[in-house]
């Protein structure tokens, strides 16, 4: 059924661009169709994208305010639609800053390996390797300045922190995905917290069980953060009639770590009976050079 609605014009579409944006890159992304035009799904995508480059250029004025050199890890990067467009707005011209993305799925890092030579975006590189393993990949440098994760599926997000913090990065931004790794925790120990305590109750319902985990693994992640010596803001990436997968996570490193956090932290596993991922998800908060 063909529609009546008007659609955009071209200089409409500009409009919605950043100035010196690469019309290029937009089609190449299928964000803009071959004609140059924003459809409803790639409209919302470039806006949360594009947010998110400015959360992120913020971060990149604050580290290096005299364009110093800077490296960038993606972690599940995909299509690669934010390693692109922040190179494409932020780097570029700048002719300073490196980005390495890190994807699992072989034929995305193909085509983004592609894409970067087609368009002459040199300091682009992508790893066909899992987020677990990057810290110990060759082809990364040895320090890593930001870590960012765009709905990384998962632990992904938990593998990114774990890559920060063996990289020393000085920022982490971290947009997480679903996650289904506490829930099963919360699930299997279910019975046994709902005889022990009411707060079960937070969790009895499949639908609740799913939507506390996510929360509680986001709460966990922040805490953990500061127990490394991170500062740590939390807030929505953009409204949420975008994106459900909404939850920014801005980490700063300070070198301050906070022990009261590592404290909080185990609390919160003993309380919600999730003391088994203290040693697999947390471990650095285990250590005993967490003081103050
Ligand atoms: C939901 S997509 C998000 C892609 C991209 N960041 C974006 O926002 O458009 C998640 C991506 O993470 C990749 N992925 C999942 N687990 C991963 C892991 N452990 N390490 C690296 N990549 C992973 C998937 O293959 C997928 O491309």
């Amino acid at each position: 059924m063909s529609s009546n609605k008007p659609q955009p014009s071209h200089q409409t579409v500009q409009a919605e661009l950043r100035p010196g944006q690469s019309i290029e890159l937009l089609k190449a992304l299928h964000i803009l169709t071959r004609e140059g035009r924003l459809n409803q799904d790639s409209r919302r995508k470039l806006k949360q994208v594009e947010h998110l480059v400015q959360f992120i250029e913020k971060v990149l004025g604050e580290l290096s305010p005299h364009g110093d050199e800077l490296t960038l890890a993606d972690h599940g990067a995909g299509k690669s639609y934010l390693g692109f467009i922040l190179y494409d707005l932020l780097l570029k011209d700048a002719g300073r800053g490196t980005v390495y993305g890190i994807e699992t799925r072989a034929e995305l890092v193909e085509r983004s390996r592609a894409l970067a030579t087609r368009l002459g975006f040199a300091r682009m590189h992508f790893l066909n390797i899992a987020a677990a393993d990057a810290a110990h990949d060759a082809a990364l440098p040895e320090r890593i300045d930001v870590v960012t994760a765009l709905h990384a599926c998962d632990t992904a997000t938990d593998d990114a922190i774990a890559f920060g913090l063996a990289k020393q990065a000085q920022a982490m931004v971290l947009v997480p995905c679903c996650q289904a790794e506490l829930a099963a925790c919360l699930r299997q120990n279910k019975a046994l917290q709902l005889s022990r305590t009411p707060l079960a109750e937070l969790w009895r319902h499949p639908l609740h069980t799913r939507e506390l985990g996510s929360q509680l693994t986001n709460v966990l992640r922040c805490l953990y953060l500061e127990s490394q010596g991170y500062s740590v803001t939390v807030t929505e990436l953009v409204g949420w009639e975008h994106s459900l997968k909404n939850e920014l996570i801005i980490a700063r490193h300070t070198g301050h770590k906070k022990r009261s956090a590592a404290e909080r932290l185990h609390a919160l596993l003993a309380q919600f009976g999730l003391q088994s991922l203290a040693a697999t998800r947390y471990a650095r908060a285990l250590s005993p050079s967490v003081v103050s």
